[in-house]
Formats: structure tokens, sequence, C-alpha cells
């Protein structure tokens, strides 16, 4: 069992991406400065793609430079350009992304699978050789089912993840992209990628569409993997897969971890109250189930 756990909060990029409003960078910085103050220590603040294909981020220029200092912060970049941006900000986190399914990779980011690992291996060797003391993640998406291919094999989920490892990623993010996994996948893959890569290279990415992230999360736990991505309030979704739901709400999460006598130093009802600003602003409730029996105990709740 896992015991030295990490939450790295996606909201800010995960979840903001998705929002069809466009959201002011000074409310964004506001997000993540009570995202810092509840007590989150790594963040994943923006992504370096085209403003064209997820125009929603076409701020991370603006934003980068106006952090609030404290937590380690992190970009996702799908290509030279991307990197060449973030190197001029001074980034020295980055998630690189692909999937386990070759139609996914293709509508995510116009390159085969095998592409994108050409792609970023050359990424890696200039990013190291800038940033020697950098930190990179490689995100393998539809690690379980893909909405355009349906079921994946685990076996290709492991391959892709091992190419990451092989060609100079720190750690790799399997991605439950549209929330369907069970804890007996869960169970089946992990063993699968860790005869691949050592376990404690592996974070899970949930969503939590069906309800099933906590239980997956548990197993993953139980099976040594220690850090899980999540999003405040339950954020999240993603433009390029139908049917997405948010990412597990970081109040479940650390609801589920603290009551578990594991310990996050995450501050819960600072949390809450980061979600509920941001929500407020998008005009909705957050889906965050610890948040909504919160406000139900204060008969805030509309029943
Ligand atoms: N940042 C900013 N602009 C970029 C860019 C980047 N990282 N990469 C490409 N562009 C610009 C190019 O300069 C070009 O601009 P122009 O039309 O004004 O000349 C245009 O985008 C097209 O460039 P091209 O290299 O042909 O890219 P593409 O259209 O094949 O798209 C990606 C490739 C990777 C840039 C695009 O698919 C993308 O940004 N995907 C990200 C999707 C995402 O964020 N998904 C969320 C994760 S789940
Ligand atoms: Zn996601």
């Amino acid at each position: 069992m896992a015991r030295n756990i990490r939450i790295v909060e996606v909201g800010p990029r995960d979840g903001l991406q998705n929002e069809k409003s466009s959201i002011p960078t000074a409310i964004k910085l506001s997000f993540i400065d009570a995202l810092a103050s509840a007590g989150l220590r790594e963040i994943e603040a923006t992504s370096f793609v085209s403003p064209k294909w997820v125009p929603q981020l076409g701020d991370a220029e603006q934003l980068w430079p106006a952090l609030p200092p404290g937590p380690l912060y992190s970009a996702l970049i799908p290509n030279a350009k991307g990197l060449a941006r973030a190197i001029d900000l001074g980034v020295d986190r980055i998630a690189l992304f692909t999937a386990s399914s070759e139609t996914f990779v293709q509508r995510n980011i116009n390159m085969s699978i095998e592409q994108s690992l050409a792609v970023f291996a050359d990424l890696i060797a200039e990013f190291r050789s800038r940033k020697p003391s950098g930190w990179i993640r490689g995100y393998v998406s539809t690690a379980f089912e893909c909405p355009y291919e349906g079921w994946i094999d685990p076996r290709n989920t492991a391959n892709v993840a091992k190419k990451l490892v092989d060609i100079g990623v720190d750690e790799v993010a399997l991605g439950d992209t549209i929330g369907v996994a069970v804890p007996a996948e869960v169970a089946a893959l992990t063993k699968i990628v860790t005869e691949a890569i050592p376990v404690d290279r592996i974070a899970y990415h949930f969503h939590d569409t069906r309800g099933t992230a906590i239980a997956n999360v548990l197993q993953a736990l139980e099976l040594g993997v220690g850090c899980f991505d999540s999003s405040a309030g339950g954020l999240g979704g993603c433009p390029f897969a139908p049917g997405a739901g948010g990412n597990l709400a970081t109040e479940d999460l650390v609801y589920f971890l603290e009551r578990s006598g594991l310990p996050t130093k995450v501050d819960l009802y600072r949390l809450s109250q980061a979600s509920l600003a941001i929500f407020e602003v998008l005009g909705r409730s957050p889906s965050a189930k610890s948040q909504l029996a919160q406000l139900s105990l204060s008969g805030t709740c509309p029943t």
C-alpha cells in the first residue's frame, strides 16, 4: 500500500480547458492562489498548445509569470513550438501527452502514437539540455477505453507507458479519460504496466464520469501507486473526448485519503472555498460529493 501520497491538481488545465465561456486570466490566478492556500503542492497550471485548438488556455503567456509562489507548477506541451514557449517563460516541469488509442492521439494532437513518441524524444532531449533539473511527465490518455475505438488492450497502454519511460519521462500518468474504469480493470492494468515500469513512476488520472474514481484510487493505492490527479470541485472533461465527465474531485480525494489515515496536508475547508468561488464564476455547482454533503449539512443544498 502506498503511503506517501502526491496529489496533482489539474483543475486549472484539464478543468478550465473544457469551459465554453472565456475566463479572465485574473480569475484563473485567484483560483490557483486559493488552491495553493489550501495546501496543494503540485498544480498543472495551463498548457502551451495551439490557441486555435484550445482557446480557453490561450493566455498561458500572461498566466505563467503571475503564478503565486509556493506550489510546483507544470504545463502541458504538445510539440516543439509549445516547448519553446514554455522554456521562454522558465517552465521547469512539463507534461507531454499521447494515448494508447491511435484515433484519440490523431484527434488530440494530430499525430500517430509513434510520431508523438518521436517528437517527444526530441523535446525531452531539448528540455533536459536547457533544464537539467527539470521534471517530465508523460500522459497516456484513453488508458482503458477510447471514445472512438472503444476498449483498449492494457498491453497497448503498458507498451506506450514503457516507451515513454524509455525516452526519458520521470513519471507516466495513466488517464481514464472518459471515466469508464472499475477496480478490476485498474488492477489488471497496474499489474501489466508494473511488469514494464516501476510502480513509483506511475500516476493515475481518473475521471469520475461514472462514480468509480475513488474505488479506483483505493485499488491503485493497494497496488503501491502513490500519485493521483484530481480537480477542484470535479471540474473537467476533454474537448477531444466526447462523453468525458469531470476529473475526480480533489475534495473527494482529500476526504477519502485523510479519513483513511493518509495525510495530504490539504485544508478541505479552504479547498471547498476555492471550488465554490470558481464554480460561481462558471455559473454552476461543484460535482464533488463531499462538497455536496457539506452544502446539504449547512442547509444550503437545494433538494
Ligand atoms: N502553441 C501555439 N501555437 C501553435 C502550437 C503551440 N504549441 N503548435 C502549433 N501552433 C500553431 C502553428 O504555429 C500554426 O499556426 P498558423 O496557422 O497561424 O501558422 C497552427 O498552430 C497549426 O500548426 P500545426 O503544426 O500544423 O499544428 P496542427 O494543426 O497539426 O495541431 C497541435 C497540432 C499539437 C498544435 C494541436 O493539435 C494542439 O494544440 N492540440 C492540443 C490539444 C489539447 O490541448 N488537448 C487537451 C489535452 S487532453
Ligand atoms: Zn483528464
